[in-house]
Formats: structure tokens, sequence, C-alpha cells
């Protein structure tokens, strides 16, 4: 029954609005955009409005800490600006000119504002659209909007006034038509949330913006963040005029100067001369692998880094200048995200990868660039980041990178064995598998060998190796030595084929985890299996003939049977075979077939 308190409460017979505008915009402040996916929109924007330079402008102050934070961020274009009415609903949360169009980069109605609250607290909007206008002006602020609803006054956008531009941006404001968005109030870049200090945030907006709008800066479009004019960062590498480019040019000519005056050469190949452009090269057909999706398609374009970015093999995790200057590391296993020639997003994405992603994978480019009528299957948001394929665009995806991903390693294996030869460097010819072996080996258990071994006898067994495996004394070869050293340091299996006196077929050493085997080259065994299999596996299969290859292959069987009951032969040596080696025989068993499950087609 309803009781006697309750009718009588009273209830507002008039509708009430259904946002609360201040309190629903304080919410919205976490939007989720990071600081260059913010600027980000406000760049769209103008770009929309056909603006030819954009400049961001920062103003600091110095925190408590000493430390210099960003309060207030300028972004000015000479686009063409906004008429009066559009200009007072630029701040109106869901105004677009260009709602839900699939023909924009913009479409929500929402960038401009969410993208400023998400920093600061307050925007002022300049625009005009011609020299002979004055500057027009409207404003929001969050703060005052939030005391006015407490007050319970209605909170809106007051007309365009002509409020004068603030003194500190005027020498960058266009003698024409344009726009000036300034973020005021901004308190959410204190140092250390979002980046050290300030000097750390401005150069990740700039590496970040260089990389989003490449396609824009490529033609010609300047965006200037702090004074830098941006170069396009293109992780594709085929773009000429790149920041690449010059970090590869400035790294190269220097040392082809100092080949050409002294003859020293680095132990990589250099390029014969002077090069402004390093083009990646097309593993994709000329313009891009299509995936179509209903109506509309989606184009992927894989690449693979010269090589003169690939380098050597042994030093695929090196990070020494060049890596870091080329932002190599961050491109393993990345995919960009190319809507309407402006990337909103570069992430890796493991599941359409479809491979664990490895450092290799560093020196491949992929991008995928679609049009906002595909908007449904990236998952495109509001926040115009953190897009993701589904459904079918995601099956097909995966297919196409599983088909040239492939690829695209034989092509970087290729540089490594080209550059290798050119440099006499030692490949042992188990390399490859020993790195697959070490991924493998990770979840595997662990060694259970007690007897701890000297440094320095440690030193003295990896050296013994590396001369057997390079023997020699000249400078070069101890050059060598030092590189394979340094090669072979993580590997918890190093297998060697080398050519030592007696009868034994392989010899084992374990040092700190480290497992040194030796494949003997003299025994029979090694002569009779392994070489001539290994001629034929590496052989252009027009040079091999059937016969040869049924022959290789019998007499294998035969070596690998006679190889076990050689096994058997000298169990039977012992007075307690059962007891002392059944333990060895289970764990061999168990670890053959448990490193055959997860290594393979690697040689
Ligand atoms: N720099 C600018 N120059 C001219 N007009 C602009 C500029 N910035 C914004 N506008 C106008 O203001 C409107 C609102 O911008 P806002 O970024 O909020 O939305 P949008 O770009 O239309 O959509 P989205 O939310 O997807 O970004 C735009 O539709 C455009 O008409
Ligand atoms: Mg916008």
């Amino acid at each position: 029954m309803v009781s006697q308190a309750t009718s009588t409460k009273s209830v507002s017979t008039e509708k009430i609005p259904i946002v609360l505008t201040g309190h629903a915009l304080q919410s919205l402040r976490d939007s989720g955009y990071s600081l260059p996916a913010a600027l980000g929109e406000v760049i769209d924007n103008s770009l929309e409005a056909n603006a030819n330079n954009i400049t961001l402008h920062f103003e600091e102050s110095k925190a408590k800490s000493g430390k210099r934070h960003i309060h207030c961020i300028t972004i000015i274009d000479d686009g063409d600006g906004m008429e009066l009415e559009i200009l007072q609903r630029y701040l109106q949360l869901g105004f677009s000119t260009r709602y839900m169009q699939t023909d924009t980069i913009g479409k929500y109605g929402v960038g401009a504002k969410l993208a400023a609250l998400n920093y600061g607290q307050r925007i002022d909007v300049w625009s005009r659209t011609s020299e002979d206008e004055p500057w027009y002006h409207v404003y929001f602020d969050l703060e005052q909007a939030l005391e006015e609803e407490q007050k319970g006054e209605t909170v809106g956008i007051a007309p365009p006034d002509t409020e004068p531009l603030p003194n500190s941006i005027l020498a960058l404001v266009p003698q024409d038509s344009g726009t000036i968005v300034l973020w005021s109030k901004v308190e959410r870049l204190e140092e250390g949330k979002k980046a050290p200090d300030a000097t750390a945030l401005k150069a990740e907006i700039k590496h970040e913006l260089s990389r989003m709008f490449r396609y824009f800066l490529h033609d010609g479009i300047k965006i200037c963040v702090d004074g830098t004019n941006l170069l396009p960062h293109d992780p594709l590498m085929l773009m000429e005029g790149t920041w690449n480019n010059k970090v590869l040019a400035e790294y190269y000519s220097p040392l082809i100067e100092s080949f050409k005056r002294t003859g020293n050469k680095p132990d990589f190949p250099l390029p014969e001369v002077t090069k402004k452009h390093f083009p990646a090269k097309r593993i994709t057909r000329e313009g891009g692998e299509v995936i179509k999706i209903g109506q509309s398609s989606c184009k992927v374009t894989i690449t693979v880094y010269p090589s003169e970015v690939i380098r050597k093999k042994y030093e695929t995790n090196k990070k020494d200048e060049l890596t870091r200057n080329l932002r190599l590391e961050e491109n393993q296993g990345a995919i960009s995200f190319v809507r309407l020639n402006r990337e909103i997003n570069y992430t890796t994405l493991p599941k359409i990868f479809g491979k664990r992603i490895e450092s290799s994978h560093r020196f491949i480019g992929i991008e995928v660039s679609f049009k906002p009528e595909l908007d449904d299957f990236f998952g495109v948001r509001n926040v115009k980041r953190g897009v993701e394929p589904y459904d079918d665009l995601k099956v097909q995806l995966r297919e196409l990178l599983s088909k040239y991903i492939p690829e695209a390693i034989n092509c970087i294996n290729e540089v490594w064995g080209e550059v290798s030869r050119q440099s006499n460097e030692h490949q042992g010819e188990h390399y490859p598998l020993l790195e697959a072996v070490k991924e493998a080996n990770r979840t595997m258990p662990k060694s259970r060998v007690k007897a701890q071994v000297e440094p320095e006898h440690k030193e003295r067994i990896i050296e013994d190796l590396a001369r057997d495996a390079l023997p020699g004394n000249d400078e070069k070869k101890q050059e060598e030595r030092r590189q394979y050293r340094e090669s072979i340091k993580d590997l918890p299996f190093v297998v060697e084929s080398v050519d030592f006196p007696g009868n034994l077929l392989i010899d084992t050493q374990h040092i700190d985890g480290q497992v040194i085997i030796r494949i003997n080259t003299r025994h029979r065994f090694y002569r009779e299996m392994w070489e001539p299999l290994r001629s034929i596996a590496t052989a252009p299969p027009e040079n091999i003939s059937s016969d040869e290859a049924a022959k290789a292959a019998r007499r294998s069987i035969e070596a690998l049977t006679l190889l076990i009951i050689a096994y058997g032969k000298a169990e039977s040596m012992d007075e307690n075979p059962r007891e002392h080696f059944s333990e060895l025989r289970s764990d061999w068993g168990k670890f053959t077939d448990s490193l055959m499950g997860k290594v393979k087609d690697v040689i």
C-alpha cells in the first residue's frame, strides 16, 4: 500500500534536462585520449578546414618540485575559419557540420570539446573567415559552469565577442583566415603522470604526430610543434623525405666518408654512395593487397626494411643509436591503421599477427588503410584511437598476415645471409634452430646441474668453443670471436659441429644453466648422415636427383637405427642399466617430444 507520506512528497510536474551539463562534462573528461590523440582531434579539424600550416605552442611553468610542466596549449591554423554561428556552436557537445558523414575524418561532433576537457578545464577559440574581419572569440570554462550549475543557473555558451588574442601567440597568428584554439587550466599534465617532464612530453607529441599525420606532412602540410617543423615518420619506410631517411643518411654518410678517406669499414656492409632515400621492399603488390568487406574494402601493405636498417643478425636486439632513432622497437609486430590518410592506431595485436612477436619483426612494416564506411568493422569510436578489426575482417587480415609475414622473414634472412657472407661472419649451421630452442626452453623444466663453474673457467670454456668455431689468430678473427661470444651468451643450448679426435660423437659441457654441445664432424655418423642430408637440404631443388635424395634418406634411417642400437649396446656395458639410465631415457624421450612439438620448420 502506498503510504500517506509518499503521496504527499512534492514531485516536479515539469520536465528536467536530461543532461546535467557541468557534472556530465566533468565525468566525460576521462574519455581516454592520450595527449597526442587529443591534439590530433584539433589538428583533424584544422586539416578539414583546409589549413596548410598548423602550429602548436606550449606554455610551461615550474612546479614546486622544480620540474616544468605544461599548463597551456595553443593550436593555430590558417584554415577557412568559422562563420559566427558555427563558432558559437563549436563548443556545443554533439554539434558537427559533418555529422555522421563518411567522407570526413570528423563525424561525431565531440572531438574538439572532449579532447580539450580531457586535459584542461577551459577552452577559448578565436576564428575569422577573412583578413578583413576581427577575430571573434568564444569560450567555455568548466569550473565556472560547475559554479553556475550549483547556483541553479543554466550552463551555456555566450555569443561570440571580440576578446583580444593573448600576446604570447600574436606572432604566430595567420594574416588571413584561420582558427586559434587555446586549452588552459591544464592540470592533468603534471610531471610524472604522462611523462617525466614537459620536455619528454613534447618529444612524445612530436614523435606521435609525425607518424599520425605522415601522409599530410609528406604532401606538404606543415605542422610545427614547439618551433620544430615535423618530418613525416613512415613505418612502412616507403616515403621519401621522412624522419627515417634523415636518420639513415646522418648515420651512414660519415661512415662512407671515413671509409673513402681511411679504408676503414665497419663490420657491416656500407651503402656505396651517400643516399637520401632508403626505401623498404614491398612484400605485398604495388598499391596494397585488397580485403573485401561487403561493398567496401581495405588495403594492406607489408614491407621489409632495407638492408641498411636490418644490418647484422646477431645484433637484432641491439639498442644502439640507429635502433633508437629509427624507433625500431616500437615497430616490432606493430600494425598501423590508417583511416582517410590519418593514422588512428599503431599497435601490436598478437591475435591478428598470428605468430609470437619476435625481434626480427621490427624490420617489417604493416599498414592497413580504410575508409570510414568500414568504421563498424574496425571499431572506430569517438575517441579516434585504439581501433581493432572485428569479425570477418579480423579473419581475413589474419590469413593475409600469415601468408606474407613468413615471406617477409625470408627476405630478412636473405639480407642476413648476404651480410654475413660479405663480412665473412660465422653463422653456425645450427644457429637458427638454437634460437628457436631458446624460446621453446622457456617453459621447460630448469636444469638441475649443481656444480658451479668459476667465472674464469666459464670464460675459458666459451673462448675454447669460439676458437673451435672460428680458428685463427689475426685481428679480424679475434673480432669475429668477440661477436660470436656475444651471440651465444643468452642461448641455453649451444651446438657447434667441430672436428675433434677420438670416438666421441658428442661432447657436452654444463655451465650455469647453459649446455654446450659439440658434434664431432670426424665421426662417421656426422659424415654419413648429417653432411649428405645438409647438402641436399641446402641445394637448389633442380640440382638434386631423386636417386641421390632417396639414397640419403635410406642411409639416414640406417644411421638413426644404428645410433639407437649403439646406445643400447653402450647401456649394456653397465651392470644395472635399468636403475642407472631409465630416468635419463625417460627425460630424453619427454624433451624430444616437447621440443619437436614446439620447434618446427625452422631450417
Ligand atoms: N579549426 C577549425 N576550423 C574551422 N572549423 C572548425 C575547426 N574546428 C572545428 N570546426 C567546426 O566545429 C565543428 C565541431 O568540431 P568537433 O571536432 O567537435 O566535431 P567534428 O570534427 O565535426 O566531429 P568529431 O567529434 O568526429 O571530431 C566541426 O564540425 C567544424 O564545423
Ligand atoms: Mg573533430
